[in-house]
């Protein structure tokens, strides 16, 4: 069975991939499925955890979690900010876009009308994660709250998929960094993932090809390390 390890911890896990209104009827969307973070909350209530899921996905919501449906980025920001002023643990899993259309459009952008648009702007979305690391200890965010970040990475000619995953958590200021490497068969749809878990406090744990089940129970194996461990920070 299960370890009953996260009794009573109010954990906050976020999935999906945000959609960016365009016009009522069309977004700018990710690959993301929600399968990792769905799978973290299910396995996060069965070891005893408090869960609330913000997600984007229409994935079947896990038994004892409790969810809160979004679309874009900004409504995530603010269900998960919500949600995190009580939080021991945030996991953000979400793909969130970086970009959002400037300007939506309130009816159906139609061809043919001889005003068709010639391109889309785009503006930048918040940054969630790194608003959480700023707002742990300010009354947003408790201080003592372990938050974890996702990385999909692709090596190349500046670095491997490792080296950007430390560059990243060094720059994110999170307590845990989960790496995935994109492509070969993994990561976005698929029901495997491989890669590193990253900790602030310098341990590196390689997760290779493993189930995203699997994979949940390591990250959340870290994060109870963490939390036994909070001077770490
Ligand atoms: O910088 P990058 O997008 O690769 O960082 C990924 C991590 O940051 C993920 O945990 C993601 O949920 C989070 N993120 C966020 N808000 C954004 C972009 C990414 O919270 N606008």
């Amino acid at each position: 069975g299960l370890p009953w390890d996260l009794a009573g911890k109010r954990v906050v896990v976020t999935s999906g991939g945000t959609r960016e209104e365009i016009d009522p009827v069309r977004f700018l969307g990710n690959r993301s499925s929600g399968k990792q973070g769905h799978a973290i909350a299910a396995v996060a209530a069965a070891r005893g955890a408090r869960v609330t899921l913000v997600t984007s996905s229409d994935l079947p919501v896990p038994a004892a979690v409790e969810a809160i449906h979004i679309d874009s980025a900004r409504e995530l920001r603010d269900a998960t900010f919500a949600a995190a002023a009580e939080a021991d643990v945030v996991i953000k899993a979400a793909a969130v876009a970086d970009f959002r259309p400037t300007d939506v459009s309130s009816s159906k952008l139609k061809k043919g009308t001889g005003s068709e648009p010639a391109e889309i702007r785009l503006e930048r979305n918040p940054d969630i994660l790194a608003e959480l690391v700023a707002g742990r200890g300010s009354g947003d965010v408790p201080a003592g709250c372990i938050l974890v970040g996702f990385a999909a990475e692709t090596g190349d000619s500046s670095g491997s998929v490792l080296d950007h995953g430390r560059a990243k958590l060094a720059r994110k200021g999170c307590d845990l960094l989960v790496v995935n490497e994109v492509g070969r068969g993994t990561t976005f749809g698929q029901d495997v993932n491989g890669g590193w878990i990253l900790d602030s406090a310098g341990g590196e744990t390689p997760v290779d090809r493993a189930s995203k089940d699997l994979l949940a129970s390591r990250i959340l194996d870290a994060v109870v390390s963490r939390a036994a461990a909070p001077s770490a920070r």
